[in-house]
Order: structure tokens, then sequence, then C-alpha cells
């Protein structure tokens, strides 16, 4: 990484791999078995799945489901919870949270049949997202969905030709775009005026009252999403709800009916030992500004609920020394996890052999086998010597892990794997060098 985001950078020592155990109850070394997930060792997988594998503890994401759940109860908030399906978007890892209750924030056609398939009912989803097609619109539609969060005037025009030619009446919430900033990576930040998203808050009054005499459409709320991996305290988000709660009351004000209020995701992990605010300061964010209103509250959270309930296992191809560095060159790379590479990413590295965990440590250059520079998950990381064939875990790799890959270098997708109490499946097949290969064609002519 060639220079951390100073918002995910608190201390300049690394925490040693005790302390990135200490936080993540679902990891332990076994002095037998090395690192395990719940009751599964990782070599086990490794062994029976091979290597790259996303591996996700089921039981992490129950608890930090119903913690994120227990939060907002305790404020007596009655907040609905729509997991973002982006951060990760597996069957089985949806599957998990539709039987805890959750519903679903989706961007996509593919997002809304996972969704369903996952289980989660129409009602229960709400379509995000600043460039939603006609056809995608025409598909929520007939589906049912929820709740569509327009994004634009142009939108709104989109949405109420669609439905009417459904002849359905569509449940639209105004995204609105606050300008604030919640002290992110700039590439994750959503909710400062030169974003794409939402419309502008000043906009909002007119743009909600021609809504409300557009035929399809029925303006239901109003919606706002920050950024992500939000660590900064709880200042923007309280921010981005004053504004919120001013314009309900505005709106109102006006003779318009707003029913709910989405409020987005966004909430931050620690990824190295980044403050990370607990849900119970949301919560309390909300409460304190948005709680009196009597509306119906909604939360999308993606990272917060899979990022620490992931890892990316992967295996040593082979030490490089040369000059005075020294490269740990893994069989995973930026095509798996990009989030080093897009956006200079901090991810804990756990060896997972027990030898591995005690031997001294030394400073290296873990990297992949892709072909530039930018394929680098960690500089200067202590790492114990580690043999071909060792294995690594890439810690938090739960959310937008294994749903940002891409077969770059003709690479195929790693395969994913639920370990649940002492059990474990494979979720998600590695894709095969044939699968890859699919859907290419020569032309005619050649
Ligand atoms: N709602 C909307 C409208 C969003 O755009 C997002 C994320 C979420 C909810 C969920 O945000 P979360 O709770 O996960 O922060 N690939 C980046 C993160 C991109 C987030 C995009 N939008 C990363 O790896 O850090």
């Amino acid at each position: 990484m060639a220079s951390p985001a100073p918002a995910l950078l608190t201390d300049d020592a690394d925490p040693s791999f005790a302390e990135l155990l200490a936080g993540r109850p679902h990891l332990a070394q076994h002095a037998h078995d090395g690192l395990t997930m719940e009751e599964v060792p990782l070599a086990r997988i490794a062994r029976e799945v091979g290597t790259p594998t996303w591996v996700y503890s089921a039981g992490t994401l129950r608890r930090r489901y119903r913690a994120l759940r227990d939060a907002l109860d305790e404020a007596q908030l009655g907040a609905e919870i729509h997991f973002a399906v982006k951060a990760n978007p597996n069957l089985a890892v949806l599957r998990t949270l539709a039987a805890e209750g959750a519903g679903a924030d989706i961007v996509s056609e593919g997002e809304l049949r996972l969704a369903l398939a996952a289980g989660i009912a129409p009602a229960h989803v709400v379509f995000s997202g600043v460039g939603k097609t006609p056809g995608e619109l025409r598909f929520a539609l007939s589906r049912g969905v929820g709740q569509i969060n327009a994004e634009s005037a142009e939108e709104v025009a989109m949405i109420s030709a669609v439905a009417t030619e459904l002849g359905v009446t569509a449940d639209v919430a105004l995204r609105v775009n606050p300008d604030v900033d919640p002290k992110t990576h700039a590439k994750i930040t959503t909710g400062k005026s030169g974003n794409k998203f939402g419309v502008a808050i000043e906009d909002a009054p007119d743009l909600y009252a021609r809504m409300a005499a557009t035929p399809g459409l029925r303006p239901v709320g109003v919606a706002v999403h920050i950024g992500s991996q939000i660590t900064a305290g709880m200042s923007a988000y309280a921010a981005a709800y004053r504004a919120l709660a001013e314009l309900v009351l505005a709106l109102r004000a006006q003779g318009l009916a707003v029913e709910r209020v989405d409020c987005g995701g966004g909430l931050g992990i620690p990824y190295r030992h980044e403050p990370a605010p607990a849900p119970a300061a949301l919560a309390g964010a909300i409460r304190n500004t948005l709680g009196n209103l009597g509306v119906k509250l909604m939360v999308e959270p993606g990272r917060w609920i899979s990022g620490p309930a992931g890892v990316l296992l992967a295996a040593v191809i082979i030490e490089k020394h040369t000059g005075s560095r020294r490269f740990v060159i893994l069989d995973a790379a930026m095509n798996d996890l990009v989030r080093p590479a897009m956006y200079e990413a901090w991810h804990g590295i756990l060896p997972v052999s027990p030898a591995d965990h005690v031997a001294p440590v030394s400073p290296c250059d873990v990297v992949g086998p892709v072909c530039e520079t930018g394929d680098t998950f960690a500089r200067n990381r202590g790492l114990p010597r580690l043999e071909p064939g060792s294995l690594v875990a890439f810690l938090d790799a739960g959310a937008y892990g294994a749903a940002m890959s891409s077969t770059y270098n003709a690479r195929p997708l790693a395969a994913e794997v639920l370990v649940d109490g002492a059990r474990f499946a494979v979720v998600r097949e590695r894709q095969t060098q044939e699968a890859l290969l699919a859907g290419q064609r020569l032309p005619a002519w050649m």
C-alpha cells in the first residue's frame, strides 16, 4: 500500500496477531488445528476446497445482525434493517440474514433476484442506486418491491413512466444529498454536494411536491446515505439526520405526507485499530434527530454486518527475496480482494498454522501474482518466514470482498464457504477454467 488513507490510520504500529484475534471472537488459534473459524480449522477447508477461498462465519453474521437489531430496539426506534446486498451477495449469507429477519437494500436486478432467492419478501426490499434502468424498474415493480429510492427528477419521471405502463403505484422515497463530509475515503464518500448521489437538499421540497402529483407513484418519505466505512464519530450522521428531520417538517408544513425515513448504511468497522462506532451510537444519533417524527425508520448497513464475518484464505506460492525486500507471493490477488489496491485499505493477515503463529516475524510485502504493482495487499507487514503452501487468512473480508472480485489475468473466481459451528459447506463453487472461457465466441469470419 502506497499511502494509507488517513481516516484508516490511528496508530503507527500494526496490531499483533493476538490483538487481531482478540477482537474477532469467531477466530481462534489452536495448538493443533491452527487458525479456526467457529469450530472448523481453516487448514481443513483449504485442504478440501483449495485456495484462494472466501470463508464466512454464519454465527458472526447472526451475532452482528442481532447486535444491531438490539441497539435499534433499545433506542425504541422500531427500525427495519435492510442488508446492503452489494456488500455480500452470497446466497447462503443472504439466507442466513433473511432467517434473522433482515430485508434487503439492492441496486440492480441481479441483487433483487438474489434477495428473493434468499427468501426475502419483496415488500422488505428497497431499490437504491443512481442509475436504475427502465428494465430493472419494470422487473422490480412487477415483483412488488417495497420501496424505490429515487435519486433525481429525471429518475422520478422514469419510475412514473414504468409504473404507469405496468398499471401499478410505486412507493418512492427521495434520496437527498445533505452535503456533509463523513471523513472517509474519497471514493466511498457519497453525501457531499459534488457526489453523483441524491438530489440537493434545497431542491427536495419542490421535487417531493411534484412527486405527489405524478401518476404511478406515491412519495412515501426521504432517504440518505452519506458514505461507507465511517469511523470518525457520529457528527456527520447527526448533521445529515438533522437536515432530514428539518426536511420532513418542511414537507409536512406543505401538507405533504412523509411516512418513512431511510437512514442509509455506512457504519465502519475496525480493520486495523480504527475507533469503531458502536451500533448504539448510530441508534442514538437517529433517535436524537429523527426519533420523534412518527416515521417508519430504516437502516441499510452492509459492511458492519458482514465485513468481520469473512476471511479470504490464501496459500503462499513462494517467498522472493531481492535487494533489501522480501515479498510473500500468494495465490490470491487483487482480482480477488481489490480493497487494498482500490482504497489503500488495510486488512489484517494471520498465519494459519500454529507454528507460523508463534514464529518470529519480519517485515515483508504481501503481494499476488497479477502483473501490476497495485497487486499489493500490504507493505512492511510483520509475518513469519512462510514456506510454499503455507496458509494465511485476510481478515474482515466478508464485505466488498468476493462481491468486488473479477477474473483479471484470466483468474477464476474463488470458491466461497459458509461455516456454521462445526459444519462447513461450499456455498459457491470455485469457477472452473471452462466456465471462465464459456461465452467467448470467435466471429464467423475468423
Ligand atoms: N446504502 C447505499 C445506498 C449504499 O450505496 C451503500 C454502500 C450502503 C447502503 C451500504 O454501506 P455500508 O454499510 O456497507 O458502508 N466497496 C467499498 C464500499 C462501497 C460502499 C458503497 N455503498 C469498500 O470496499 O470499502
